[in-house]
């Protein structure tokens, strides 16, 4: 802890709650190189929150207290998190310094937007979550994947085709399938864009989400970021039709139409094959109610895909809105059946099998 953190909390209560040695000093009772022994001993160092202050001082390269001190002397990855008043935050001096600690390789936070201190409002600032410091020091401490600084192109969620400005056609898909495998794919170390429709679960940490609403929008937003892709896994549910003309008012009760025309909609995968870099690896799903492998297999072929997971609609436990599925990977040159997993656990897997692929380019 530094001088600043115990103005808000003192070493003793912080001690009581972690149940863990607070270091407070750099010249601390009898061990004078406390900076060095911690720092070799760290296989991640986190500052959390980092002051602009810290900030300023760890771009310096100070070491007047432990902490500095103890940064100059580590050799393991660093993650600083911010959190200041978002003045403070968007100052050019604070900026500069963000960016030249990112020059020397530790890795600096985006802080959370959302309300702060002494009633300014909502802006950048807050400390982000737990949970998305976790997520950063696993994807830190995560060496050796083929994923690494790859672009990985993920699709999530349902679609949206308007009737008329209050209805829409869409289907039960909740992302949550696409969400596990963008956050995997991150703490993978790749680069993530999520194209999502709307969705009943969180963007998960790191990740770049594009927000679509329509087949059409996500037909055009994945047209436009997989010139540069390296994965794309369709994971999402684009509605198949939308209604032919969209009402421009409400469609009253007393006028309620007899039947609504029907057009189908872009294929996006299939649209995508023209337009794939030479090394994409790319990635379906099938969702079938009937003859599960034999429509998978078939669409593994028409869509000129690398790898199909296909699963169930209809079933309890898989698919749509469950926590789990049950799914077969079918490739051009096998099939494995996976059991009934977690949708984290199938992300994983899934995840292995496509660097196991970029092996083989
Ligand atoms: N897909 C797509 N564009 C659509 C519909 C589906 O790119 N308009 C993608 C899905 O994201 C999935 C794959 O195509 O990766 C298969 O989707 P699925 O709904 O199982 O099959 P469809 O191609 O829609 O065929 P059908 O509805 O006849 O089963």
């Amino acid at each position: 802890m530094t001088r600043g953190a115990q103005q808000f909390v003192g070493a003793v209560t912080f001690e009581g709650v972690t149940g863990r040695r607070v270091h407070t000093d750099l010249f601390e009772s009898g061990e004078a190189l406390a900076h060095i022994r911690l720092a070799r001993e760290a296989r991640a160092i986190v500052v959390a929150p980092a002051t602009a202050d810290f900030l300023a001082r760890a771009a310096q390269g100070r070491a007047d207290d432990l902490l500095s001190a103890m940064l100059l002397a580590a050799r393991c990855p660093v993650l600083i998190v911010p959190a200041m008043n978002d003045r403070m935050w968007s100052h050019p001096q604070t900026v500069l310094n963000a960016a030249h600690l990112r020059e020397l390789g530790y890795d600096v936070m985006e802080p959370a937007v959302g309300p702060l201190a002494y009633d300014e409002g909502e802006g950048p600032g807050r400390m982000p979550d737990p949970e998305a410091i976790a997520a950063h020091v696993e994807r830190m401490l995560r060496t050796g994947s083929l994923l690494d600084g790859k672009h990985v192109l993920v699709t999530a969620g349902a679609t949206r085709e308007a009737i008329d400005p209050v209805r829409f056609i869409s289907n039960s898909s909740t992302g949550k399938m696409g969400v596990a495998i963008a956050r995997a794919a991150w703490a993978r170390g790749a680069d993530v864009t999520l194209v999502a429709g709307p969705l009943e679960v969180p963007i998960p940490a790191g990740v770049r989400a594009m927000h679509v609403t329509t087949a059409a929008d996500m037909a055009q937003a994945v047209a436009g970021a997989i010139t540069d892709a390296d994965v794309l896994i369709m994971a999402a549910a684009p509605a198949d039709f939308r209604p032919s003309s969209v009402a421009s008012s409400k469609i009253k009760k007393a006028n309620a139409p007899d039947a609504i025309a029907l057009s189908a909609t872009t294929d996006i995968l299939a649209s995508t094959i023209a337009k794939r870099p030479a090394k994409l690896i790319a990635v379906g799903f099938a969702l079938e109610t009937n003859s599960l492998l034999e429509n998978a297999r078939a669409k593994l072929a028409a869509k000129q895909l690398d790898m199909i997971v296909a699963n169930r609609a209809g079933v309890e436990g898989e698919g749509f809105g469950a926590d789990t599925n049950r799914v077969t990977l079918i490739s051009p040159t096998g099939e494995e059946v996976l059991p009934l997993l977690t949708k984290d656990d199938v992300a994983e897997l899934l995840l292995d099998r496509i660097e196991a692929l970029l092996n083989g380019r």
